[in-house]
């Protein structure tokens, strides 16, 4: 297979509410069974040598839902990251939360702050879990980062570029995003990563979350390739 593999990799993982409602089920149902998925993109973006993948689990504005389903969603990223993490290790993935921590509870922030302490010496995938992040809450940190700095007298706004902006984000070491996927069809960026989604590719497919696997991402990731070679550019999806 010919042409460079994205370098990072971003998804809205979106659908679960759908896929549960088809089935009769509670929406938590829905993103119960979205975790398998998770795990099925971090292994796939593992072996194929990705450096990093960034996965929206949860938005500044996903605090208006139902108090119950809020409070299954942050539960579930503890217990994602209680059950993955021998896999994590095996597979060398480094962990980290991108977001705000105010609103999230301490137990949670220790889980977070423990995964990336435990994974940060690997060499493998960076994973964000993007949580209790918004697109322009992080640009709004990183202007309030710079001013205090200016403030402080160690910037001046002539200093202030592109390069500058880059390096106050959360993730200042991860690359552009190359591929944004979104599941379940909404032509929509709602707020994700705004500043690395710059130049990426969008791919928007209708598969929901829950059924989003190995064979979907994988065939993203070869038509990337494809792309890159400069041998078209189907990336399936509509
Ligand atoms: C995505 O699925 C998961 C989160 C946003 C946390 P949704 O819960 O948004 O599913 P739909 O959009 O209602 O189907
Ligand atoms: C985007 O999905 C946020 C996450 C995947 C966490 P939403 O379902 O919350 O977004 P909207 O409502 O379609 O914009
Ligand atoms: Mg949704």
């Amino acid at each position: 297979m010919p042409g460079a593999h994205p370098r990072h990799i971003g998804i809205i993982m979106d659908g679960n509410g759908r896929w549960a409602k088809m089935r009769g089920l509670p929406r938590i149902e829905g993103h119960r069974r979205g975790e398998e998925s998770i795990m099925e993109a971090v292994r796939v973006c593992a072996e194929r040598g990705v450096k990093a993948l960034s996965l929206f689990a949860f938005s500044t504005e996903n605090w208006e839902r139902p108090e119950e389903e809020v409070r299954f969603l942050v539960n579930m990223s503890r217990d994602v990251l209680r059950k993955r993490m021998e896999e994590f290790m095996r597979l060398g993935v480094r962990l980290r939360h991108i977001g705000r921590r105010d609103r999230l509870p301490p137990e949670i922030l220790a889980w977070f702050d423990m995964a990336y302490e435990v994974t940060r010496a690997n060499q493998g995938l960076n994973l964000n879990i993007n949580f209790n992040y918004g697109g322009r809450a992080e640009l709004l940190d990183a202007c309030r980062k710079l001013a205090s700095e200016v403030r402080a007298g160690n910037l001046s706004p002539e200093e202030i570029d592109e390069a500058a902006i880059s390096s106050r984000l959360y993730a200042p070491d991860l690359p552009d995003i190359d591929i944004l996927i979104r599941t379940a069809g909404e032509k929509r960026i709602s707020n994700f990563m705004l500043w690395k989604l710059a130049h990426s590719r969008i791919v928007v497919t209708t598969v929901l979350w829950p059924d989003f696997g190995r064979r979907e991402l994988e065939g993203i990731i070869d038509a990337y390739r494809r792309e890159d070679a400069g041998m078209g550019s189907d990336y399936g999806g509509d």
